[in-house]
């Protein structure tokens, strides 16, 4: 499969009045064309930082970023989206590359008719006068399976329920047909049934138009339901990848199975809930970052953890895991 985007041994630290934040340590990850990719992980392991710096979201003053972000362009051409200038980032952000964020209320003005916003959207993008930006936006609507979409248009955002903003915010996010869409959880304020619904969705654009999706949650359920393939993220770096079926089938790194241990499946009665916390992000860690919430912690989980591939596409960061150290 040709690979769309690779991000190589993502670093990001937060300069902050604390000290500094080292937000991501180390992140390694791929998605092929069309492609499904799950980010899961518990809150502050790093999941939005990562998808921000794809679109060169962080503030850069007090950032500091390092590895890189290859992108595949439509002309097959590679550019690293951490050494772009803004002016060409923004040419792909929203265009090629665009993001649906986990509160719509923060993605639309409150005061402004979501047919105005949704029109400045399509125009920025497109070459079209605003009568036909209306026009593509009442449709865009139709598509994202709102009714009446001509009277939704006409509506602030407060007029509308979060189900159907979210909705909105899709459209507005696929209104440029991109490549990638990043959805940093889209339905974690919603209800199971809108939840449920709007992954459809999502899951269904993302077939007809081939669009690769990054679906950033920290709900194993709703991977298990919409991805191809998962990145398992702990502490800034990635515990295990690989195809959803062989991560959930036989989770290798101790984090991910006591991460599934503690989803509901429908058959187990007893959820068994993830001891312990993060480690604190101001601190340096060597050797396993979970290791301190182990439950079969050795001796050799302070020294380097090797990432271990397990065949097929699966690989975890745990000398635990089996298998042979990943050359790659
Ligand atoms: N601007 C910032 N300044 C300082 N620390 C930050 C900043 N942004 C993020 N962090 C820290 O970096 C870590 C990763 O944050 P991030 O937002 O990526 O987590 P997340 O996995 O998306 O969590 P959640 O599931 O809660 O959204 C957290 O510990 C967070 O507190
Ligand atoms: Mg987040």
């Amino acid at each position: 499969m040709d690979k769309l985007l690779e991000i190589k041994d993502l670093r990001i630290s937060l300069l902050t009045p604390y000290g500094r934040a080292y937000g991501v340590r180390g992140v390694s990850l791929d998605i092929a064309e069309g492609e499904k990719l799950g980010i899961v992980g518990e809150s502050g392991c790093g999941k939005t930082l990562t998808a921000k710096a794809i679109l060169g979201l962080h503030r850069r003053e007090r950032t500091e970023i390092s590895g890189s972000i290859v992108y595949k362009k439509k002309n097959g051409e590679t550019v690293d989206l951490l050494r772009l200038r803004e002016p060409e980032l923004r040419k792909i952000r929203g265009s090629d590359i665009s993001m649906v964020l986990q509160d719509s209320s923060l993605a639309l003005s409150p005061i402004i008719t979501v047919g105005r916003q949704m029109e400045d959207m399509i125009l920025a993008h497109r070459a079209v006068g605003r009568h036909e930006a209306g026009r593509i936006a009442a449709k865009l609507l139709g598509d994202v399976g709102l009714s009446e979409p001509e009277m939704r248009l006409k509506c602030l955002p407060g007029e509308l329920s979060g189900g159907q903003l979210q909705r909105i915010c899709i459209a507005m996010a696929i209104s440029s047909d991109p490549r990638l869409l990043i959805a940093d959880e889209p339905t974690t304020a919603l209800d199971a049934v809108t939840q449920a619904q709007i992954l459809e969705l999502l899951k269904n654009i993302s077939a007809e138009k081939k669009m690769a999706v990054m679906l950033v949650t920290h709900n194993f359920s709703v991977i298990k339901r919409f991805c191809d393939r998962v990145c398992v993220m702990y502490a800034g770096e990635v515990a295990e990848r690989g195809k959803v079926a062989e991560v959930t089938e036989d989770p290798r790194h101790r984090y991910t199975q006591g991460l599934l241990k503690s989803i509901p499946d429908g058959r187990k009665r007893r959820l068994e809930p993830l001891a312990g916390s993060l480690p604190d992000v101001y601190e340096r860690i060597t050797g396993c970052a979970f290791s301190e919430r182990c439950p079969d912690r050795r001796e050799d989980c302070r020294g380097e953890i090797p990432e271990i591939s397990l065949g097929g596409t699966h690989c975890a960061s745990c000398v635990l895991a089996g298998g042979e150290p990943n050359g790659g």
